[in-house]
């Protein structure tokens, strides 16, 4: 018996390992959407997780996404607003691959 205990404890920490929830991607990191957006827990924004799940099958959201984050804006999600993040549109690029990031966090 005693020999087992070891391994119960290694496939433990194995599972906590793996159970880890999906990261922030760097370039959420690097636009401080992590200031406001966590995948799982709300902070002033909206999860990422519940914004995935609301879009989920809706065809123009991805497009719809794109220009909230660019252009800010309140009402989706309360009263509180989303900071225009590229009033210039110099950053659509990085936008779009955050906004594919979050669509597929569906489920
Ligand atoms: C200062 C806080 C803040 C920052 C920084 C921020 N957000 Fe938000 N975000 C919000 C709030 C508040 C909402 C809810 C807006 C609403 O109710 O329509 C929101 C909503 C959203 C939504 C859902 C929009 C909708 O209409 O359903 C997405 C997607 C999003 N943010 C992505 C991002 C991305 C990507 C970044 C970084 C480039 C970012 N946010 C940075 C506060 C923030």
């Amino acid at each position: 018996m005693k020999s087992i205990v070891p391994s119960i404890v290694a496939a433990g920490i194995l599972f906590s390992g793996s159970a880890l929830a999906t990261e922030m991607p760097e370039l959420a990191i690097k636009m401080y959407c992590t200031a406001c957006h966590t995948i799982d827990k709300k902070l002033l924004g909206p999860t990422w997780q519940d914004v995935a799940n609301k879009y989920k099958g809706d065809a123009g959201a991805a497009a719809a996404l794109q220009v909230k984050i660019s252009k800010g804006g309140s009402g989706n999600w309360g009263s509180l607003a989303m900071p225009a993040i590229d009033t210039e549109g110099t950053k659509q690029a990085e936008i779009k691959e955050l906004v594919d990031f979050i669509l597929k966090l569906a489920n």
